[in-house]
């Protein structure tokens, strides 16, 4: 069994993690997908703003809540539907206001979160917030008990770690001592009075309130005053999912491409779930170009006897010229990833070579996750 088979039979959540545009969604739906296809009852949750996995699924819109997939975008594809796929596309101001109706001690307190004007602009836009709505939703998905596998993808990040901080930030920010020390002459006594006690807030609020107007002001502190009984709330789910995340229900899939930087980040993320007592599954290395024989210098000495020939054996240089090329940035892969090696031993890695297509329909799918679930035998590169 390679690492991901492995992760696909024996866990209930796989996160795909990995920095930007590395191919984390393509992987959390080609195992979605594969799993899917051999029983299981799946949910895949993706974070792709760019809606490319909702058109490959066939689905015209991913919502907030699981769709199911057609088992016909499977008998088409080629490949069985045994079980069933659902997947969904995080919605995260819908999942934010879901959580202010599952925490507010009352539902007119909800309403009168979600009518504020500083929740309204924050709830889409916080940093910090996407993620934490993801991890959010995952949770929601466990509890309900309905699948047997849910494969959660990750925001587009620049910087993977983020995810990781994501749920520690947001929180923090919810409940900054210093943001409430400052807004406490507003929420005790509203827009009227300011409070002698708190000189240096009044201060403060006097000058903020002249830069940005009163108005914003007394909607921050609204907001913060109608969070109140809130907190824990956030907090004991936080501290749920994340006891769900060190479980050994789930396994964290950390994708990189073969570049010298990609390369980089996985291993450091790697470590850090491993600090963070998070399960560290498998490395997928994505989009590596395939190597076709060797022999550079003998194709150099051939390359310059072409050239001193006339036409075709012109044109046979200018293409294995290009074929060189090609070569070195093998090469380079290959630098890359004994760098890889020497931090993650082998067996946790998987390969997927870079494909002729883009993974944008659902057959592009099936021929990653052929990829990703192969034991050997194929062309590879070691
Ligand atoms: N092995 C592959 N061969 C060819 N194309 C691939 C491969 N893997 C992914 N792609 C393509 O690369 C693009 C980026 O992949 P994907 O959207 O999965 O990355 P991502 O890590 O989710 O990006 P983001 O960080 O923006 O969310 C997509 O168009 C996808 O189809
Ligand atoms: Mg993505």
């Amino acid at each position: 069994m390679n690492p991901i088979q492995r992760i696909t039979a024996t866990k209930q959540i796989i996160v795909c993690a990995g920095a930007g545009g590395v191919g984390k969604t393509t992987t959390a739906a080609a195992i979605a997908l594969r799993a899917a296809s051999e029983g299981k009852k799946v949910a895949v949750l993706t974070i792709d703003p760019a809606r490319r996995l909702a058109s490959s699924l066939g689905l015209k819109e991913l919502d907030n809540v699981p769709t199911k997939v057609n088992r016909r975008k499977f008998t088409a594809a080629g490949v069985e539907a045994e079980g069933e796929l659902h997947a969904m596309m995080l919605d995260t101001k819908t999942t934010f206001d879901e959580v202010v109706y599952r925490y507010a001690p009352s539902p007119q307190q909800a309403d009168r979160i979600i009518a504020n004007r500083f929740y309204r602009n924050i709830s889409g836009t916080l940093s910090g917030t996407q993620e934490y709505m993801a991890l959010e939703k995952l949770y929601e998905l466990h509890v309900t008990g309905d699948y047997d596998l849910i494969v959660i993808d990750t925001p587009p990040t620049r910087n993977a770690l983020d995810f990781l901080d994501a749920p520690r930030r947001l929180t923090g920010f919810l409940e900054s001592r210093v943001l409430r020390w400052f807004l406490l002459p507003y929420m005790k006594a509203g827009s009227g009075f300011m409070r002698v006690a708190n000189v240096a807030a009044t201060t403060f609020l006097r000058v903020v309130k002249r830069i940005v107007g009163g108005a914003v002001l007394e909607d921050t502190a609204e907001f913060f005053v109608n969070l109140e009984g809130m907190y824990d709330g956030f907090k004991e789910r936080a501290r749920a999912v994340q006891a769900l995340l060190q479980s050994d229900l789930t396994s964290f899939v950390v994708v990189t491409s073969p570049t010298e930087e990609s390369v980089a980040e996985a291993v450091y993320f790697a470590q850090r779930l491993n600090e963070a007592r998070l399960p560290f599954g498998a490395v997928v290395v994505n989009r590596v170009h395939p190597k076709y024989g060797d022999g550079i210098g003998a194709r150099t000495r051939q390359i310059s006897k072409l050239r001193a020939q006339e036409g075709d054996g012109a044109l046979l240089a200018d293409l294995l010229d290009n074929e060189s090329a090609f070569m070195r940035v093998v090469r380079r892969e290959e630098r890359n990833l004994r760098a890889l090696a020497s931090k993650v031993p082998r067996h946790r890695w998987v390969r997927v070579p870079y494909l002729e297509q883009e993974a944008v329909d659902f057959r592009g799918l099936v021929a990653v996750s052929d990829q990703l679930f192969d034991t050997g035998g194929g062309p590879s590169r070691n």
